[in-house]
């Protein structure tokens, strides 16, 4: 089997990383992958978004699978252009995309299959919105509708908050076109976990749960970023509890999906909130969350690759994937000034030191070969250092000793991550 891994960040090195065990795998490449994933794929310069590209190299490669990472060219419609030409790819279609492109379309999806939620309201008026917001009162949550890079939601403590933040998004537009409509929820409240399962647009099978951490500081301070760490599984996730999860969340979502002609295939993300009322729908995202897919794969015992193409071909409800009884935390190494302005070109060393360290992989996310070969930052999240042990604590301390093997001066990372959970 080829196979095309489509993204470059430390989710795709996690993904390169378990396909290119598989038994079934003859070659893989990775567009455009990065310096980590060149030691076990080949990486072609052909980027993430640019659909045409990666179709015409997968056709003339014979490319089996091709693996979408992020939700970028998913969004784009690579699964409909791939398909177009013959070509397998794990991931959903463009109008099944929309569960992660527009928020309103989740919610009524969610409605509409009876998957419990926040309550919630949809606006193009931000008086109405305005309005609506003093008559519930704070705490409130609200969320521009489209794609805004992780920052279209504010979860205000004051009605003044609140309002401040649909003059953001609707008046002055932060977000473009992505705040022309918003939602205003309800405020949940309770433990916050990443769930994951594959789809075959029938069938869906657990992948189990991860927590992260968004905050770019200790304690879960300072501004949000793309995610700073997770661990897996999270304490909460009862197997009754990921049972429900399946049966009123996850189930009744695919069935709708496929109700309306548009049946979900690949990873189905659902950000929940565990209740005192049971677990509710935050969002669904429609691919694996980074660094929380690092966190999932370093437990998967069972061969990914058969499971991907089932995913695509239908079948999923003959697997059953085994998964190691260990603990994984994940640490991100990010560059200086990040989230801001991440410091670009600082050289790292001692990766080999931390890659002996026992239950270690060290993902790469952010670097770059320098012209003399020596390894440099060229983003903002750089590293994701996963350890694993017999127990959370142990998989941490492996993860920060591989993260203090690390020579890299111009780098920083939580020291706290699995704080909640430990
Ligand atoms: N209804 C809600 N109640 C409480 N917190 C929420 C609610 N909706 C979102 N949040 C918080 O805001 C974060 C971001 O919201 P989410 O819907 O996941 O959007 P995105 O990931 O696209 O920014 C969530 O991870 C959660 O912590
Ligand atoms: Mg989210």
């Amino acid at each position: 089997m080829q196979v095309l891994v489509v993204g470059g960040g430390g989710r795709e090195h996690a993904l390169c990383w378990a396909i290119a065990v598989s038994p079934l795998l003859g070659k893989l490449y990775c567009a455009p992958g990065n310096p980590g994933i060149s030691s076990i794929a080949e990486c072609v310069a052909i980027g993430a978004e640019d659909i045409a590209g990666i179709v015409a190299f997968a056709v003339e490669k014979r490319i089996d699978l091709v693996v979408a990472g992020p939700e970028a060219p998913l969004t784009l419609g690579l699964a409909d252009a791939c398909a177009a030409a013959g070509i397998k790819c794990f991931g959903p279609s463009q109008a099944a995309a929309r569960l992660e492109g527009s928020k309103v379309f989740t919610r009524e999806v969610a409605e509409a299959a009876g998957v419990p939620g926040a309550k919630w309201q949809r606006f193009d008026d931000p008086a109405k919105a305005r309005a609506y917001v003093r008559a519930e009162g704070a705490p409130i949550v609200v969320k521009a509708d489209g794609l805004a890079a992780g920052k279209g939601v504010v979860v205000a403590s004051t009605v003044e908050e609140a309002e401040a933040a649909i003059a953001d998004i609707m008046e002055s537009r932060i977000h473009g076109e992505a705040g022309a409509t918003v939602l205003i929820e309800e405020c949940l409240v309770g433990e916050e976990i990443s769930f994951f399962a594959l789809c075959d647009g029938e069938t869906a099978l657990p992948l189990g749960a991860a927590q992260d951490h968004k905050r770019v500081g200790d304690g879960d301070t300072g501004p949000n970023t793309g995610g700073m760490g997770a661990y897996s599984p999270p304490p909460a996730l009862t197997p009754a509890l990921q049972a429900q999860v399946m049966a009123e969340i996850v189930q009744p979502t695919l069935e709708e999906m496929s109700r309306r002609g548009t049946p979900f295939k690949g990873v189905l993300f659902a950000g929940l909130m565990l209740t005192e009322a049971g677990p509710k729908l935050i969002e669904f995202n429609v691919r694996f969350g980074d660094p929380e897919c690092q966190a999932l794969l370093l437990r998967l015992r069972s061969d990914l690759l058969p499971a991907l193409f089932a995913s695509c071909d239908g079948g999923l409800d003959m697997f059953d994937l085994n998964w190691d009884a260990t603990h994984s935390l994940v640490v991100v190494m990010a560059a200086e000034g990040y989230p801001g302005s991440p410091r670009k070109g600082t050289e790292i060393k001692g990766l080999e030191a931390a890659a002996e360290v026992p239950g270690v992989q060290v993902f790469h996310a952010g670097t770059a070969r320098r012209d003399d070969g020596a390894l440099v930052a060229n983003g903002g999240r750089v590293l994701a250092v996963a350890g694993t042990g017999k127990t959370l604590q142990e998989a941490r301390d492996a993860a920060y000793a591989a993260v203090d093997a690390i020579d890299w001066p111009g780098g920083f990372c939580r020291r706290d991550i699995g704080w909640r959970a430990l």
